[in-house]
């Protein structure tokens, strides 16, 4: 389920390890369009040992910028098969920026010691979706079902059975039974309003994993990029700052010198964006009509060489949407949900508690990236747990000799009319405006810093806005391309994800990462350092905890 870099990976490793396999790529939009394509900047991975870089020291960058809240044997695995995966791409074709003596070139990144983000320009997913869309036509049992949207994960005494899917293209309902399913389908950053998401990254598979009984981990430390672009929240990619961009306040300071002196810019995302805030508070950003206030990135010094060869995306981007070019102006920047850290909880490997059922990428929680992600490690991620959960899923179906038994006709019928007969055009609510009350509520209450009492404020509001969605008005009664009824679908999704955000923010009385309360501004290791678990009941989330996997690192405190 899903089509972006992990779904595609997990395919190609199916295929590779079981050639009479017969796989299915169900994805919500074409393969191509997936949020993927959107990945700018670099892929982590340890390529330069001959510098001085090592594994051991990507895992620690990884756990230190995760504020100790991942699992440390998760984050081994991760930063042992990386190097493997850039190498394996570059066989399989893609075009990574080289140095001039013909090597893979690598960029600095926020929180890691040495240059990791390996890249293509910065359209770094677009040539990492490109590669493994190419590597695909190789194999034969593949078979996509592009615009096809999910509808339900069929679970029967904890076995895998199949999926329900709705076919946007033809109106069709129906069942794709399989041994084994591998949810790649995304976060769920959409129920902000200023996000570096696609419109279309809604979070479905999650809510639909929640919904079917999987616990769904961690998922109030929620990312804000510190560079989203003012005011569409298209991402400037960190690489600006790798190559070697300054943060501007309205004095034209370097304000990062006040709050990490020695990494300045590529300081973790988590402490860059409260930086930012704190500056924009204390009346040294630029007002935006919008509340949209800002702070620049300046590009200005590092000429026009280097942004047309290293940033074109970047110049490009700022040219047509803000007709501002970089190489003559600084860009408006603030921060933007960029990242869920949470989601389905899995294991080291990417499976669930649910037989035959597996999650890789930003749609699952393995506990790589803790309470703050690393810029970098994302598309790594999709990477190894695309492959990881690819080759379980390879060596799971070659064992079952049949399919899970199918469901019974009435119960698919029941979840056909759950689709297309759930909502009315008499309906008084509009799930467009739901969806924005849902956004201004996370965006004023639910971001950079939190406080019990916004937090209390924007539960109630959400569970307000929940009880509204079965009175939703859906004017399109056809079936083909019926991005109302979508719309619909989409929001009550974001609605049961943003109430675990926030019921687990609430519950988290400390500050770690991302996860920042006024009100609790210390890391509490005694009482916190835990994951959360969240499972689906009718009335909420009910939430549960479970000890976080320390091998070789015990927390010490978090200084750049
Ligand atoms: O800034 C970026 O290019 C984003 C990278 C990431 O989220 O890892």
């Amino acid at each position: 389920m899903g089509s972006g870099l992990a779904g595609l990976r997990a395919a190609v490793e199916v295929a590779r390890n079981n050639s009479e396999a017969d796989i299915a790529i169900v994805s919500k939009v074409q393969l191509m369009r997936a949020h993927s394509v959107c990945a700018e900047g670099g892929t982590a991975a340890v390529m330069q040992s001959d510098q001085g870089d090592s594994l051991e020291l990507h895992a620690w960058d990884t756990i230190r910028g995760a504020d100790f809240l991942c699992d440390q044997d998760v984050v081994m695995r991760f930063v042992e098969e990386m190097p493997k995966e850039i190498l394996l791409l570059e066989h399989w074709g893609i075009p990574w920026s080289r140095r001039p003596d013909g090597r893979i070139d690598q960029r600095p990144f926020g929180g890691h010691s040495y240059n990791r983000a390996t890249f293509a320009a910065d359209k770094t997913g677009f040539f990492e979706m490109q590669t493994l869309y190419d590597t695909l036509q190789k194999h034969t049992n593949v078979s996509r079902y592009d615009e096809c949207y999910v509808s339900s994960i069929l679970i029967k005494d904890n076995v895998f059975c199949g999926v329900t899917v709705w076919d946007l293209t033809s109106g069709e309902f129906f069942l794709v039974q399989g041994k084994a399913l591998i949810i790649a389908a995304g976060g769920a950053c959409r129920m902000f309003g200023f996000t570096t998401y696609s419109l279309t990254a809604t979070g479905d598979g999650v809510a639909m994993a929640y919904r079917a009984g999987l616990p769904i981990k961690d998922l109030e430390f929620v990312q804000f990029h510190p560079t989203g672009l003012v005011p569409s929240g298209i991402l400037i990619t960190e690489a600006a700052r790798g190559e070697g961009g300054h943060l501007l306040n309205n004095k034209g300071e370097r304000f990062m010198e006040k709050y990490a002196s020695t990494k300045m810019e590529l300081a973790p995302r988590d402490i860059i964006a409260r930086s930012e805030i704190t500056e924009i508070e204390e009346g040294r950003g630029f007002p935006e009509p919008h509340g949209l206030d800002y702070v620049h990135i300046d590009l200005r010094h590092l000429g026009a060489d280097t942004i047309n060869e290293r940033l074109p995306l970047i110049r490009e981007v700022a040219i047509k949407f803000n007709f501002i070019d970089p190489i003559y102006e600084p860009i408006p920047i603030r921060p933007a949900a960029h990242y869920t850290m949470g989601g389905i909880h899995t294991d080291i490997d990417g499976a669930t508690p649910v037989e035959g059922i597996w999650v890789a990428g930003e749609a699952g929680c393995e506990s790589l990236h803790g309470a703050n992600r690393l810029g970098s490690n994302s598309t790594a991620e999709c990477l190894v747990w695309g492959k990881t959960t690819g080759a379980k899923a390879a060596s799971h179906i070659s064992k079952q000799r049949a399919l899970p038994p199918a469901p019974k006709e009435a119960a698919l019928k029941d979840e056909e009319a759950q689709v297309f007969d759930r909502f009315s055009s008499t309906g008084k609510e509009s799930s467009y405006a739901l969806r924005k009350e849902l956004q201004k509520t996370m965006d004023s209450q639910v971001g950079v810093y939190r406080t019990g009492p916004d937090l209390e404020a924007a539960l109630n509001r959400i569970k307000e806005l929940k009880q509204l969605v079965p009175n939703i008005q859906v004017k399109d009664h056809g079936r083909i391309y019926n991005t109302d009824l979508l719309s619909a679908l989409e929001s009550d999704n974001l609605l049961d994800l943003a109430e675990i955000v926030v019921a687990g923010a609430l519950a988290r009385t400390e500050s770690r990462g991302a996860h920042s309360r006024r009100d609790f501004p210390q890391r509490d290791d005694v009482n916190w350092l835990k994951h959360t678990l969240a499972y689906y009941t009718p009335e909420g989330p009910r939430l549960d905890y479970i000890p976080v996997n320390i091998t070789m690192w015990q927390p010490v405190e978090r200084k750049y």
